[in-house]
């Protein structure tokens, strides 16, 4: 299986069939050539981190097209997606996934990146927010992100300035 197949079968496991589907890893891929960041053993995919640039805080739906909202003369970078395989999880990959993002999205001249939580998320009890939180990234307001049509999540976002 490719990564972005291993990806999308990945968001199913974590995300009760939902998450990030092929189309949207694809338009990430042919879109921005540094806004897929992966970390493999061999050919297995562990974690991964998607995120995009914005000239403004916007929040698109979970699953859209990248070429319309990736913008490389804005300096906002926006975390769509950050997933640790499960058998992989707590071990510091995810922290590193943040840290691979900090030094690239300074290439990129971005002052500040941001993620939306949904307040209900499914891994609330694991600990989610504390890994923001530990990364150093701060709930700077909320918002009511439309993560598909018609489903507004009422979510937290965190943001981290560079
Ligand atoms: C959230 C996630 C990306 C963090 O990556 P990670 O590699 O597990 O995290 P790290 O090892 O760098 O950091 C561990 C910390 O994250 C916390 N954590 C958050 N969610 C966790 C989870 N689902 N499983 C294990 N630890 C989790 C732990 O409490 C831990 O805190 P501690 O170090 O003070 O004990 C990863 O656990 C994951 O993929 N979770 C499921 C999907 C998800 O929630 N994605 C985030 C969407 S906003």
């Amino acid at each position: 299986m490719d990564d972005l197949q291993q990806i999308e079968t990945i968001e199913k496991e974590t995300f009760r069939n939902g998450g990030v589907n092929l189309n949207t890893l694809r338009s990430l891929e042919n879109t921005f050539k540094d806004g897929l960041i992966i970390i493999k053993e061999q050919k297995d995919v562990l974690a991964y981190l998607g995120w995009e640039i914005h000239k403004k805080q916007t929040f698109p739906p979970y699953n859209h097209d990248i070429s319309k909202t990736h913008d490389e003369s804005g300096n906002l970078g926006y975390i769509s997606i950050i997933t640790v395989r499960k058998e992989y999880r707590n071990k510091g990959l995810g922290s590193k996934l943040l840290n691979i993002l900090i030094a690239v999205s300074k290439r990129y001249s971005c002052k500040n990146l941001y993620c939306p939580v949904n307040k209900k998320h499914p891994y609330l009890k694991k600990g989610v927010l504390h890994f923001w939180e530990k990364n150093g990234f701060k709930i700077s307001g909320e918002t009511n992100w439309e993560i598909e049509k018609g489903k507004l999540l009422p979510s937290f976002i965190f943001s981290k300035q560079l």
